[in-house]
């Protein structure tokens, strides 16, 4: 049974993706296709995943632009109708609203504080809060603006949902299983506790996509999800 599991496919190359989205197809809800796979594919590489599978796409451009670009950006992917698209949230109240405006169909999702950054990187870049003050800023401004998803950690995930409540799409990235490498991920969970945080949507990549048996760890995985869940 399909598990509420972004796929990230951040494949070497078309036919990789198209492979994993076919053997994943079975056991998560959605596709994320990102900066990899779409600026070298281009809207090609959509049509050509949707042809594998029967899962929800999502695209994860990560906008972050002056509004008039933002909306020319919309615009120019609003034939493909992804259920999901991301915005960086810190690109302020007018650059999401833009983005809701334009692609009504689309869910606009404001990415917060990046999972790869820890404390150190927030102050160097210039925020001065914490990583979970900053996110729960960015969510409530997101949601104001327009967005109907925040993508945050799932170590914010219940300080965020108190702050826009329950009709507020949660998406972690971040998720490693226990003994799963880290890689460049700093705020990270187990897929089980982050459904216990009341995450709604978690996107994991390497930990299937690195795996040995990528049908084996996204049925492994799938089933710990659904255990919490049901
Ligand atoms: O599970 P893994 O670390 O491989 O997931 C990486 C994916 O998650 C990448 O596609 C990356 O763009 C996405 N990501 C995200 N937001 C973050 C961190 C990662 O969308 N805060």
């Amino acid at each position: 049974m399909k598990a509420p599991i972004a796929l990230a496919l951040d494949a070497p190359d078309l036919d990789t993706a198209c492979d994993w989205a076919l053997k994943v197809t079975p056991f998560v809800s959605t596709l994320k296709i990102g900066l990899e796979t779409y600026l070298r594919d281009g809207k090609s590489a959509i049509s050509k995943i949707k042809a594998n599978t029967d899962c929800e796409i999502f695209l994860d451009l990560k906008l972050h632009d002056i509004p008039a670009t933002v909306r020319g950006a919309c615009k120019s992917i609003k034939d493909l109708n992804p259920k999901y698209l991301t915005v960086h949230a810190s690109g302020g109240t007018e650059m999401i609203k833009v983005a809701s405006q334009e692609v009504p169909e689309t869910l606009i999702v404001a990415v917060t504080i990046l999972t790869s950054i820890d404390q150190k990187n927030l102050s160097q870049i210039g925020f001065k809060d914490d990583p979970i003050t900053a996110a729960v800023n960015l969510a409530k401004l997101s949601v104001a603006a327009g967005a109907r998803a925040i993508v945050c950690s799932p170590q914010e995930v219940s300080e965020i949902r108190k702050s826009v409540g329950s009709e507020i799409i949660l998406i972690t990235p971040g998720i490693r299983p226990l003994g799963i490498e880290a890689n460049d991920q700093q705020r990270t969970a187990t897929p089980e506790d982050a459904i216990k945080a009341g995450a709604d949507l978690l996107v994991i990549g390497r930990p299937i996509t690195g795996a040995k048996d990528i049908v084996l760890a996204a049925k492994t995985i799938s089933e710990q999800v659904n255990k919490i869940l049901s």
